[in-house]
């Protein structure tokens, strides 16, 4: 039986937690439910107790709360964390990693996937700081049940009011589904932009971040696959829980993917690669003393093409950088490279491709194309994966 913990907070909306309480038992799903101080003021502790057969944890430092050190051993306890509604002050603490009370302290001890419904003022919901904190949580992987629009209770016509009991329901209940749905999957993803060193201070490089390639391995991860994360140069962290490998240049990622990919079942080709590397590198810093210099350019190793060459048993994805006739290129970047699925983005648009929090892409395939609009890159990253599942599932 899958274990939900249920974060009430402050707003009106927290009466409908109770159903949504409800209808998660129905579906055999044991609920613990959080409150903060301000949520017990519109709806009693009591209640909650009553409805899930659990002590509601509201106060962190009460007496008898801490024999387990409840808010380690609830947030252990958690498959999924679910917080309904979400006020704008809940969002920032979350964002910002303050820990002043029983649930945004168990948020930090949770390493649970986190899916928030917001509900707030419509004003309060458009303002650029709710934004950004719903911004910073969606590129961290948060699910975001939309409020919806229409009468508020502050009598105010806007969107803001919390979601269908339904639709966070159906939310909660796909999270619960998706996880470890890839567990005993060997997954190697490939990210961030390639260094082609010049001289010992001049290079070629791009505008790859790494972001997309890092969504898509820690996706891969929380999903329960045993990830290598073969990386380029990249301002991120090395991710928890799953191995990073460093690389530099095309030739040495080409030659870290091979050997990793050899007991891999699926290898994602996030990473923007250098087509051309300098024919020479100088070994010292080569001096500007001529008007102009030509420098002469050779092809590296198309390392997706590698792979379907030799391909075996092994799923391959790649992506597909374009600046125009994007599904038309990648449908044959697919033919070509002998991949199984291609992610085609648009990077032409602003606020979406490189360096971006956000992407959009259409997923092409030999059965078709599924079109994905503009989301965070994590959640494109579970798109991918979706539909990764759904190829191998049919090729049994
Ligand atoms: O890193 P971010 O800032 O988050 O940006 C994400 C991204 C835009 C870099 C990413 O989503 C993306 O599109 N990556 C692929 C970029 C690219 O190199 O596209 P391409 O069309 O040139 O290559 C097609 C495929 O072949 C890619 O899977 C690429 O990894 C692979 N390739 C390319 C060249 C090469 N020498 N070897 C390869 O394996």
């Amino acid at each position: 039986m899958p274990t939900v913990v249920l974060g009430v907070t402050g707003c009106i909306g927290a009466y409908k937690a109770c159903e949504v309480l409800r209808e998660l038992q129905k579906r055999d799903v044991d609920v613990h439910v959080v409150m903060t101080d301000h949520a017990t003021r519109f709806v009693s502790a009591m209640t909650f107790e009553a409805l899930s057969h659990h002590p509601v944890f509201v106060d962190q430092f009460a007496l008898g709360e801490n024999g387990d050190i409840r808010h380690v051993s609830l947030a252990d306890a958690a498959d999924l964390l679910l917080v309904a509604p979400a006020t704008a002050n809940v969002l920032a603490r979350f964002a910002r990693g303050i820990a002043d009370d029983a649930l945004t302290t168990l948020h930090l001890a949770s390493r649970a996937p986190l899916l928030v419904a917001p509900a707030m003022n419509v004003n309060m919901f458009e303002h650029p700081a709710v934004a950004e904190n719903l911004a910073i949580l969606r590129a961290r992987g948060v699910g975001v049940v939309e409020p919806g629009a229409g009468y508020l209770a502050c009598g105010w016509l806007g969107k803001g009011r919390l979601a269908e009991v339904a639709d966070i329901v159906g939310a909660a209940m796909a999270a619960l589904q998706r996880q470890r749905d890839l567990a005993g999957w060997k997954v190697v993803v490939s990210a961030g932009p390639t260094i082609e060193d010049l001289d010992p201070v001049r290079f070629i490089s791009n505008r790859s971040s790494g972001k997309m390639g890092y969504r898509v391995a820690e996706a891969a991860r929380d999903r329960g696959a045993e990830v290598t994360l073969v990386s380029g140069p990249t301002a991120l962290p090395d991710p928890a829980r799953l191995r990073t490998v460093r690389v530099r240049s095309a030739a040495e990622m080409e030659q870290t993917v091979l050997r990793e990919a050899a007991a891999a079942d699926v290898v994602v080709m996030a990473a923007a690669v250098a087509d051309w590397r300098p024919a020479r590198r100088a070994d010292h810093k080569v001096k500007k003393d001529v008007a102009e210099r030509t420098l002469e350019l050779e092809r590296t190793t198309d390392i997706l093409a590698a792979l379907g060459r030799d391909k075996g048993a092994r799923f391959l994805v790649g992506f597909a950088a374009e600046t125009d006739d994007v599904v038309a290129y990648a449908r044959g970047k697919l033919v070509k490279k002998n991949a199984d699925l291609i992610v085609a983005n648009d990077v032409s648009g602003a606020g979406v491709g490189f360096d971006a929090d956000d992407n959009a892409a259409t997923l092409v395939d030999r059965a078709g194309e599924q079109v994905v609009t503009r989301t965070s890159k994590r959640a494109l990253a579970e798109r991918i994966w979706d539909r990764v599942r759904e190829l191998r599932a049919a090729r049994g």
